[in-house]
């Protein structure tokens, strides 16, 4: 029998660069009633070339289902209750796969987890994860050839700077250099989607009548989708009725639906989504036209400004794995506390080039101002310094673009757990921000979305109607034109210097 506050539950599939998860929340009141997390692995093949396994990323969604399912079992919850599944994911990220023959191409990292998906049911490759830089000489050889050697040159049609980042080049590059895409191409058996697509084929079927479908905010990442004609129409079916990239799902989570509503979310990049309502807003200072949502068939697309950071959490990660100056994620808190202060010190992450505003694939990443004196913690504040300078960028070219200055903004994203980060991040802004005390918003976002597909949740017609979210509000302490301007300022100067030191062609 099931508990009566269990009634009507919405599930979420939050498939993100780092990690997986399920979450299962109460439709009426947003409680997250039960979720399971499975970390994924990251290979780095050759320099600048990030990938995952697919078959492990399947995996590890069946996985958190079933272990979600059991949790809500062991609470004496009917699993029947869940009425509505959706799926938000890692965006831009590229899988090929084979919809014949159910061989897998590419070996899988790694031990068989204890619950073995269908995987017969698909061949596939390799991902390519939106952080590679495999085709950055790609991308420089287009812009050379558009008019005016122009990187906006497709901006119009899709919103976006021709980049690495998205998926239309990657895919190129899989089609160019794995010989079984090629072949698969030529003889009609490849299948080409982002993660959302990849997952939503496998779990209703695979070869044996997986839909392949993605929806409008997945598309608009590509780089091959009109973001004002919305040609692609995405098929739902069964409990899983709707889907949502993570940064998509994210704004509707922290129930950004009026024009002007931002939120930031700092995941393995950082994102900053601003609302901007039916009308698609072009940047003039480096950010990407994106679609928000469309939520429902006959429902209006909605639009946003978006500044995308490539690493924020990912930052933390290289502390820990590559440096190994703290043990697990989050001590680099208690470390950056030891210091209080960079003690002069910057970090400037240019892991992958430097995404807005700047668009430069070429850029690496720099330490300087290194004295005697510096040591691990300074190097785990300026680590956290980098990631709120970074949103302050982001922060300047959206209130330039709209003329209207944000008064606050609302975070969400595993680093917000951060106290230390949190006020150096409302400090350098100077402007207050505010943190959800569910901070899943990504999560809530696509199970959101599926319940009101499923007339199973209010909240996206009525979201002033959630009484129930709670949250934490950070003031800046120090004055706009004191300490953290100049720290502000000291920072553009080292991405630029960074930029610099790593274009090796000019
Ligand atoms: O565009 C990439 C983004 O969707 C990845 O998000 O949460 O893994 O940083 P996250």
């Amino acid at each position: 029998s099931s508990r009566p506050e269990a009634d009507s539950l919405v599930g979420a599939i939050d498939q993100g660069t780092s990690s997986t998860r399920f979450l299962v929340f109460n439709a009426k009141t947003a409680e997250l009633i039960s979720q399971h997390q499975v970390e994924i692995n990251q290979s780095f093949p050759k320099e600048g070339w990030v990938e995952e396994d697919p078959k492990e990323i399947l995996q590890s969604v069946c996985e958190c289902m079933e272990r979600t399912s059991e949790k809500l079992i062991q609470l004496n919850i009917n699993i029947s209750n869940v009425k509505a599944i959706g799926v938000t994911n890692q965006r831009e990220t590229t899988v090929v796969w084979d919809k014949e023959t159910g061989e897998p191409l590419y070996n899988a990292i790694g031990e068989s987890p204890p619950y073995t998906p269908p995987l017969d049911n698909c061949g596939l490759l390799m991902s390519v994860v939106w952080l590679d830089l495999r085709t950055q000489s790609t991308v420089e050889k287009l812009i050379k050839k558009t008019p005016g050697k122009n990187k906006n040159h497709l901006k119009d049609k899709t919103g976006l700077p021709i980049s690495t980042y998205f998926s239309a080049l990657k895919l190129r590059w899989l089609m160019d250099n794995i010989e079984s895409v090629a072949e698969a191409v030529q003889t009609n058996r490849a299948v080409f989607g982002t993660v959302d697509s990849w997952l939503i084929w496998c779990l209703t079927g695979g070869k044996n009548g997986g839909v392949h479908c993605t929806d409008v905010t997945n598309a608009s990442r590509t780089m091959l989708f009109n973001i004002h004609t919305m040609q692609w129409d995405p098929e739902l079916f069964g409990l899983m009725v709707a889907c949502l990239g993570d940064q998509s799902a994210a704004l509707v989570g922290q129930m950004c639906f009026k024009d002007g509503q931002a939120k930031n979310t700092y995941g393995t990049g950082c994102f900053m989504l601003k609302n901007t309502g039916v009308k698609p807003v072009m940047s003039d200072h480096g950010l990407l036209t994106t679609v928000a949502y469309k939520l429902g068939r006959d429902q209006p697309v909605y639009y946003a400004l978006e500044g995308s950071v490539a690493i924020a959490g990912a930052v933390v990660r290289w502390l820990k794995e590559n440096l190994g100056i703290i043990k697990s994620s989050s001590d680099i808190e208690k470390l950056a506390a030891t210091a209080g202060t960079s003690y002069g010190c910057y970090f400037v992450p240019a892991f992958s080039g430097l995404y807005a505003p700047y668009w430069e694939p070429s850029a690496r990443g720099i330490i300087c101002g290194l004295t005697q004196f510096t040591n691990s913690s300074h190097l785990a504040f300026a680590a956290l310094e980098a990631v709120c300078f970074q949103t302050r960028e982001v922060l300047d070219a959206m209130n330039q673009d709209s003329g209207v200055p944000l008064s606050q903004l609302q975070v969400d994203g595993g680093m917000t757990a951060n106290k230390l980060l949190m006020q150096l991040q409302a400090d350098i802004l100077c402007i207050p921000v505010v943190r959800p005390s569910m901070s899943e918003t990504t999560a809530l976002g696509a199970a959101m979305a599926a319940g009101a597909a499923e007339g199973v949740c209010v909240w996206t017609i009525n979201p002033d109607g959630m009484t129930s979210v709670t949250s934490e509000k950070y003031q800046p302490k120090i004055n706009p034109d004191g300490e953290s301007s100049d720290q502000f300022f000291n920072h553009i100067s080292q991405c630029k210097l960074a930029k610099n030191l790593g274009i090796s062609s000019s």
